[in-house]
């Protein structure tokens, strides 16, 4: 039996039970707590319509369609969403939501394997100008087919659950599925969405692709990675460029990057642990995310709004964060507001910016210990 809610301004089927601890499978999968998520991506999306004259989206893990239904009915300027998914049921109840939210003659739908939708959609100029990939783990699978089936300059998003593989617990198994060896430390959220990307980067370049981060999210156990993807030699040197390796240094708490791994820390000489090869370029486009705001005003896209604006900020700020709990603790003072500290830091001198992928986390190019004198003033202050 399915019940009715509404997510964003979309009416959804969804199972009986939606809203129970552990997100109903049977007849078809729908987790409300990545509602956030879905809002993100119709955030982006509605960018990627201005920005990149998307028009059509292939939703190639839809299930009952809450995505790519919520894309047909909220983003402006798309005229097809393909909804495609293994399970018949979750079909049905994607087209009993069209129905529901008069779009129907936007959505058409395919019950193939991911890659065998991906592929028959891959012929140039036929190419989807989206392209979502939201599997259940890891989405190493179906990287070659959705970079393969995206159009010149779309949209390929990209979800990972596998979060204990990226963020370090799993090394092996990181390098087996990403190409790179995972960190795990306070930022490890940071380096999963690296190597999440740098996979992305190097099955692009193989492709003769290149691509360019514009949005990343990480939420608890779920990450997402939003890249434009363009064809040419001139993208492939682009993003080859930008793998490398991620140091940090575990005794002083700095860590770099560059294209090669180094041995021992430049603050205090103690060896370094490196991660990688992954993505060392930027995270966030500023175009993207002005344009996503920009065109998010609706009171449902509060939260949206809310990482949005972060993400702005963080744009050309040093890559990986400071977690301010972990290091007010380190300075036995009370962990302070991470604005707080951004101003002082700023006063310092040095770049400064909070991060959406940690409501703690700083990013800032002072040193660790310039950074415990900033949050011992916001503690006197
Ligand atoms: C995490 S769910 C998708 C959730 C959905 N995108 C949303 O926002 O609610 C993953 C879906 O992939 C489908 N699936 C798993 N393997 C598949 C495959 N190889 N090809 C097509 N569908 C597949 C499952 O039936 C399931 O509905
Ligand atoms: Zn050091």
């Amino acid at each position: 039996m399915a019940v009715e809610i509404v997510e964003g301004r979309t009416r959804l089927l969804v199972p009986e039970g939606w809203d129970s601890p552990v997100p109903p499978k049977e007849p078809a999968f729908y987790n409300p707590n990545s509602a956030l998520a879905r809002d993100l991506s119709v955030s982006i999306y509605r960018a990627a319509t201005e920005l990149a004259g998307a028009k059509r989206m292939a939703d190639s893990l839809s299930s009952l369609g809450a995505r790519g239904i919520r894309v047909a009915v909220e983003v402006d300027g798309i005229e097809l969403v393909m909804l495609n998914d293994l399970n018949p049921r979750a079909l049905e109840l994607a087209r009993r939501s069209a129905e529901l939210n008069g779009v129907s003659d936007k959505v058409k739908l395919f019950n193939l394997e991911c890659c065998e939708f991906l592929d028959s959609l891959g012929k140039p100029g036929s190419r989807p100008d989206i392209v979502d990939i939201d599997p259940f783990g890891s989405p190493a699978p179906y990287l070659d087919c959705g970079l393969r089936s995206v159009r010149n300059g779309g949209l390929l998003s990209v979800t990972a659950t596998d979060t204990p593989v990226l963020c370090g617990n799993y090394p092996r198994l990181a390098l087996a599925r990403y190409y790179g060896l995972p960190l795990r430390c306070e930022y490890m959220h940071e380096v999963g969405l690296r190597l999440l990307y740098g996979a992305i980067a190097r099955v692009a370049t193989r492709l003769g692709l290149g691509i360019e981060p514009v949005y990343s999210q990480s939420v608890r156990h779920y990450m997402r990675a939003y890249s434009v993807v363009r064809k040419g030699r001139a993208e492939v040197g682009r993003t080859i460029d930008r793998i490398g390796y991620l140091m940090h240094c575990d005794s002083c708490g700095f860590r770099e990057l560059g294209p090669e791994p180094l041995a021992s820390c430049r603050l205090c000489g103690s060896k370094y642990r490196v991660a990688g090869p992954l993505w060392i370029g930027e995270l966030f486009s500023a175009e993207y995310v002005k344009k996503a705001l920009e065109l998010s005003v609706e009171d449902y896209m509060r939260r949206a709004r809310k990482l949005l604006s972060i993400a702005v900020e963080e744009v050309g700020k040093p890559a990986t964060y400071f977690d301010l709990d972990n290091w007010a603790r380190k300075a036995r003072r009370s962990s302070p507001s991470p604005s707080r500290v951004v101003e002082l830091l700023r006063g310092m001198g040095f770049l400064a910016s909070r991060t959406s992928l940690n409501p703690k986390g700083i990013r800032t190019n002072a040193t660790p210990r310039e950074l415990i004198r900033a949050i011992s003033s916001a503690d006197e202050s």
